[in-house]
């Protein structure tokens, strides 16, 4: 320490940009904390995962269940796969103001799954499965195209919903 006034300068400019890097990496902290937290509240979307490679040969996306189901609480839950490049099945069939859940994944690449004209919107990820609950309030026929680019036949690569009373 010397008492000459140009070194108390430096060590007083020196004590600031401590405090101004500790309060940098206190606002990093923060923002990570604060991300974790809305991740926490985020839908469990992709937390169930499935085998991509065994879809047809067993468990719940088996061929002969796939399409609407009945629930024994009155709900219906529609299973779709999406593959290059089709969905299966090529028509889903609901039912006018009935809450309605979709489970669906992929078994080859990523697909998108939308339904014109409403807010359902996911993405089939392989070895995930996407869930969406929603209710459809008018009947009649909305398009399901795939609205991620999956390969040289995505354009082509669209289902209908059909809302009946
Ligand atoms: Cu499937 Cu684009």
């Amino acid at each position: 320490m010397s008492d000459h006034p140009a070194v108390h300068a430096a060590e007083r400019a020196e004590a600031r940009w401590v405090w101004i890097v500790v309060a940098v990496i206190a606002i990093l902290l923060l923002m990570t904390g604060y991300m974790s937290l809305h991740w926490l509240t985020m839908p469990p979307q992709r937390m169930e995962t499935v085998n991509p490679g065994t879809l047809h040969l067993a468990g719940e996306f088996v061929e002969a269940n796939l399409g609407s189901a009945q629930e024994s609480d009155g709900s219906v839950t529609v299973r779709v796969v999406g593959n290059q490049y089709s969905f299966t099945p090529q028509c889903l069939v609901v039912p006018v103001d009935t809450p309605v859940t979709i489970r669906a994944t992929s078994s080859d690449v990523v697909h998108g799954f939308s339904v014109t004209g409403t807010n359902v919107n996911v993405n089939l990820v392989p070895g995930y499965v996407s869930t969406f609950r929603t209710a459809f309030k008018h009947t009649g026929d909305h398009t399901m195209p795939c609205h991620e680019y999956c390969g040289v036949g995505h354009a082509a690569m669209w289902a209908r919903v059909k809302v009946i009373d």
